[in-house]
């Protein structure tokens, strides 16, 4: 079995032959459901990404006036993503959102190619390898302002690297007879997670009667968006007094590397929580709690 499938693959691999296998839809840009009777882990992913949701989510529809303001709607519903630019509106199957189709295929329908972050022989859709596909400058097509903040903060971690986790190997697809042909490949999660901050990820100290907090981890703004309200709530509370202080993109953010300060009535015991809440959840969530007491040494005493 795997010998005739070796030597089939020899034969195909001829690119006059690939053509013939070319199932036609699939280079006219369908939805994602489509793309899933083979890539079936892959889409099972995505469904659970806000990619997914984001021509439908509750909130777009709201803020573009049930889809009137037409200038919002390209990124939301990309025709194609090419690296740095911003998309074009696609024209059919608008519910799917970011799709997979919309993300890998370029080109005239029939003419183009599944883009892609390897060189595979893949005989429904030819495809091709661009190496902008581990790069986070394929995300700025879209997130604009975090790219900016990214690249402000002169680190080589991808977005990829932190929000399309490594999944180790496995295949790219689930369907007979194309798995037989094919050996498993690194997979990232298309899952898209949106994290969380973990504790060394916010450094918060005292100097003198002030607290110290920098976001030494994470390399764009906290919170950080293009369109969306993601918030921060920070509160301090110590002997007699609390402290409330909100986050959010235009009004407040904790930069990469750099220190922000809040001046405290007291240092002897303090409780420092943060909060917060993504744009599309109405749920608010710890991000993480520390105490904290003045050491001996950062107390001064008055002569
Ligand atoms: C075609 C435009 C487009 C491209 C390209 C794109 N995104 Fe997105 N992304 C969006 C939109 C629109 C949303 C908001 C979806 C929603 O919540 O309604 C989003 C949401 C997200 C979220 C969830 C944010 C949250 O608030 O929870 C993450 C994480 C994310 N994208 C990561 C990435 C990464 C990493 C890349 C690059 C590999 C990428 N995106 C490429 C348009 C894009
Ligand atoms: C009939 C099966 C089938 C369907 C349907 C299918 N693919 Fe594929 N796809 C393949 C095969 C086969 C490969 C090569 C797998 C390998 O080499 O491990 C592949 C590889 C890929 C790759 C990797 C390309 C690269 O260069 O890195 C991408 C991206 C991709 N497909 C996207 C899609 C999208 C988007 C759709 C839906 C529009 C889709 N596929 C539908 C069979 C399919
Ligand atoms: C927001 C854009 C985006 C969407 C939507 C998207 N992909 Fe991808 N895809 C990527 C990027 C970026 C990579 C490269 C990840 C890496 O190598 O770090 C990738 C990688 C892949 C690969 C190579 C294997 C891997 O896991 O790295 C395949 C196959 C693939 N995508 C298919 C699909 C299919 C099928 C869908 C829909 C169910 C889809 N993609 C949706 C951006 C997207
Ligand atoms: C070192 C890992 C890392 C890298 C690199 C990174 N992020 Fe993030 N990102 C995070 C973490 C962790 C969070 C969650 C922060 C929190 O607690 O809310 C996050 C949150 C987000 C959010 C959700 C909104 C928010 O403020 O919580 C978006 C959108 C996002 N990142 C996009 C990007 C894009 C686009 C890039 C590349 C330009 C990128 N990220 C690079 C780790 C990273
Ligand atoms: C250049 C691409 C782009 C354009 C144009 C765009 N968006 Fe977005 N939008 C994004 C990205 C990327 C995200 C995800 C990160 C974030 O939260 O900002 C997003 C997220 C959102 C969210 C939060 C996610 C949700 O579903 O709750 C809303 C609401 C939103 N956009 C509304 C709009 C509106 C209204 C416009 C027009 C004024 C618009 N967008 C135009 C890229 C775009």
């Amino acid at each position: 079995m795997k010998l005739l499938a070796f030597l089939s693959l020899f034969l195909l691999s001829c690119s006059t032959l690939e053509r013939v296998f070319v199932e036609e839809d699939l280079l006219k840009r369908p939805p994602a459901k489509r793309c899933s009777e083979c890539h079936q882990k892959i889409y099972r992913e995505w469904l659970k990404s806000r990619h997914h949701l984001a021509y439908t989510s509750k909130d777009f529809i709201r803020t573009t006036e049930n889809y009137s303001k037409l200038k919002c709607l390209s990124c939301h519903a990309p025709h194609q993503v090419e690296p740095g630019k911003r998309p074009a509106l696609r024209k059919v199957f608008l519910k799917d959102g970011v799709n997979c189709a919309g993300c890998h295929y370029r080109g005239e329908d029939l003419k183009g190619f599944m883009y892609g972050p390897y060189k595979v022989f893949s005989p429904p859709h030819p495809s091709k390898r661009d190496k902008n596909f581990t790069s986070s400058l394929y995300c700025s097509s879209c997130h604009q302002r975090t790219y900016k903040e990214w690249k402000e903060a002169k680190v080589s971690k991808s977005c990829q690297s932190c929000h399309m986790p490594y999944l180790g190997k496995d295949d790219l697809i689930q369907k007979f007879p194309f798995d037989l042909f094919h050996l498993a490949k690194e997979r990232h999660s298309h899952s898209f997670p949106s994290l969380k901050a973990k504790e060394e990820d916010l450094k918060i100290t005292l100097e003198g009667n002030r607290l110290k907090i920098v976001n030494v981890g994470i390399p764009h703004n906290l919170p950080t968006a293009d369109h969306g309200s993601p918030k921060y709530y920070l509160i301090v509370e110590g002997k007699g007094f609390i402290i409330k202080r909100l986050f959010t993109p235009k009004l407040r953010v904790l930069k990469y590397k750099e220190p922000l300060y809040l001046e405290v009535p007291s240092t002897e015991e303090l409780k420092v929580s943060l909060y917060r809440r993504l744009s599309w959840s109405k749920r608010r969530e710890l991000v993480l709690s520390k105490v904290l007491r003045a050491s001996p040494s950062s107390v001064s005493y008055q002569r």
